[in-house]
């Protein structure tokens, strides 16, 4: 079955207000007659508000970083899947591997964090990925299925149409060093048996795999011509219009 693409460019702890407004602006221009994939990015928080404003009226999506797992009330510094949908934010990221390894986010909290996001009517990116030593140790499936399984504990069928999975293996991330589509290839085939275990063949058919680690305007056609990559979640390659856009653009 096909999947239609969704690439998202996540900006994690870059640019500011004007960069990234003009950076909005050029994705609109860019990518106004793209209908045939799905198209978002990922602000700081603070700057969400704005960024929605500039990506209004196109097919740019925007979305969060980050979520708290709870709905409201004392907890200092942290912000609400409903505070997010109340500035117009669509999607949000959660268990990212500099989350998980540099905030210490394990597995539960990452499942309440999933949780939380689709209660408060948000599609949630769920991000997994192994190290490179567990990569060494011939662990990656272990990891990436429990982080998977995991993650999506409690998640009733019916939700699943927003939800996409990330698989970034955490030795790619910033590193220049892409998995290559034989890697990549088999790990999304892995995780998509492991989501037809936990739903069905179909629902596991329907989901999107996105790929993650460096994925650069080079290497993206190859990466999405393998049959169970149906995405790229970028990072440094998002923070400029031209690259990210012929990212978007890909054949
Ligand atoms: P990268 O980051 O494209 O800079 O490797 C990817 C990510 O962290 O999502």
């Amino acid at each position: 079955m096909k999947r239609k693409p969704f690439l998202a460019g996540n900006w994690k702890m870059n640019l500011d207000r004007k960069s990234g407004v003009e950076l909005v602006r050029a994705l609109r221009d860019g990518v106004g007659g793209v209908g045939d994939r799905d198209i978002a990015v990922f602000p700081p928080f603070v700057y969400l508000d704005e960024i929605v404003r500039a990506a209004a009226g196109s097919n740019v999506r925007v979305g969060a970083q980050n979520l708290c797992d709870e709905k409201n009330g004392a907890f200092t510094g942290e912000v609400s899947a409903e505070m997010l949908r109340d500035v117009g934010v669509t999607h949000v990221l959660v268990g990212h591997s500099e989350r998980r390894h540099l905030f210490g986010e394990g597995d539960e909290l990452c499942n309440r964090k999933v949780v939380r996001g689709l209660a408060g009517g948000l599609h949630v990116i769920l991000c997994v990925g192994e190290t490179l030593d567990e990569r060494d140790g011939a662990r990656t499936e272990q990891v990436i299925g429990r982080q998977l399984t995991k993650g999506l504990a409690g998640v009733d069928a019916g939700s699943l149409e927003r939800i996409t999975i990330a698989y970034e293996p955490v030795w790619a991330i910033g590193t220049g060093r892409n998995a290559t589509p034989a890697q990549a290839g088999e790990a999304h085939r892995y995780l998509r048996g492991v989501l037809s275990g936990l739903y069905d063949e179909r629902a596991a058919n329907s989901i999107r795999i996105q790929y993650g680690g460096s994925v650069k305007p080079d290497n993206v056609a190859t990466l999405m011509a393998v049959p169970d990559v149906d995405g790229a979640l970028v990072g440094g390659a998002a923070l400029k219009a031209d690259s990210f856009l012929a990212i978007v653009r890909y054949n």
